[in-house]
């Protein structure tokens, strides 16, 4: 019987799959992130981990994982919080979940844009306020969103889907940076590939897609805001340490951009001192795949790796097949 932990409670769907197949396994019986302390002592000679994004998979659990682990599923699409070369050199299988969660997240995406455009929350809390006084041709104006120009960090599978909803129900025109050509993009609503600094230059809505790795910690910067328009939007969904948070506090309390969206951040859950004083900032708790759906078929689609990867299978979505 395979020996499995399960960091915290994930949609049941996927537990039950695992109970089906396996009998039996280990959970975090408390609905939170473990301590490092705590993560060490239970994924101890386990055949399997499925974890969460918020577990640090380095090489000290990895470790502690025993020759034994076959496989580590994580319940995400972004896999940064792993160790994956060395869960490589260890010959155990890492997993994630992408597709499932490519409209969730890029529906959010589009509401943070529209959000920051339309200052729909700053908007809110006026008028809750009781500061609503009466029409004013001059209140809360905000900027236009058809018609301009969308600028897509990372066009993988959200990022396009962004810019593909974009063009088609807003005649938006898309520019994108990507180590590869989209030839999708191009070819079915004529987005153009730029390099970083003209898509910063040239956008007025700037959206970041990519997946976080050593090179691109901090790739938005104090530099890449001067670049900006004074009207940009720009909007996170990746991941928090793509961007300098301190420097784009600044760069929105001297009002260099227009608005920024953000479901991530750099020391998540914590936010940078001074970002949530700001009018000009929509800040949401990391809820890009939070819908029912997309949260369900991620727990059924980390089950199933799980299940294949300790049934002597090759799971889908293995991350490092090509280094095992
Ligand atoms: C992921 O899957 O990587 C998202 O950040 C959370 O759903």
């Amino acid at each position: 019987m395979a020996n499995i932990y399960v960091t915290r409670k994930i949609p049941n769907d996927g537990l039950l799959m695992i109970k089906r197949k396996f009998g039996k396994f280990d959970i975090n019986p408390e609905n939170r992130v473990l301590s490092k302390n705590e993560l060490l002592k239970n994924v101890r000679h386990r055949d399997g981990v499925l974890c969460l994004l918020t577990d640090q998979i380095d090489r000290e659990i990895i470790d502690a994982m025993g020759d034994s682990c076959k496989i580590i599923s994580n319940y995400a699409v972004g896999f940064n919080n792993i160790d994956v070369d060395y869960a490589s050199k260890k010959k155990i299988m890492v997993t994630n979940t992408p597709g499932v969660l490519t409209d969730a997240t890029s529906d959010l995406a589009i509401s943070l844009l529209f959000s920051c455009a339309r200052r729909i929350v700053e908007s809110d809390r006026f008028t809750r306020d009781g500061k609503y006084k009466g029409w004013d041709p001059n209140l809360m104006l905000g900027q236009e969103v058809t018609g301009k120009t969308l600028g897509i960090i990372g066009a993988g599978r959200i990022g396009s889907v962004v810019a593909e909803k974009m063009a088609k129900g807003f005649n938006m025109n898309v520019l994108y940076d990507d180590p590869q050509d989209n030839t999708y993009l191009e070819k079915k609503i004529k987005a153009k590939r730029v390099d970083l600094k003209t898509l910063l230059k040239s956008s007025d809505f700037v959206s970041v897609h990519i997946n976080l790795t050593s090179g691109n910690r901090h790739l938005l910067s104090t530099n890449e805001f001067k670049l900006m328009k004074e009207t940009a939007v720009l909007i996170n969904t990746s991941r928090g340490e793509v961007i300098d948070e301190q420097a784009l506090v600044k760069a929105l309390q001297e009002k260099r951009i227009f608005a920024v969206g953000l479901d991530v951040y750099e020391n998540e859950p914590k936010l940078s001192p001074g970002l949530s004083k700001l009018n000009n900032v929509v800040i949401v708790p990391h809820i890009g795949s939070a819908t029912v759906l997309a949260r369900t078929l991620m727990a059924t689609m980390a089950a199933e790796n799980l299940i294949n990867g300790l049934s002597g299978k090759m799971p889908k979505y293995c991350v490092n097949k090509d280094a095992l």
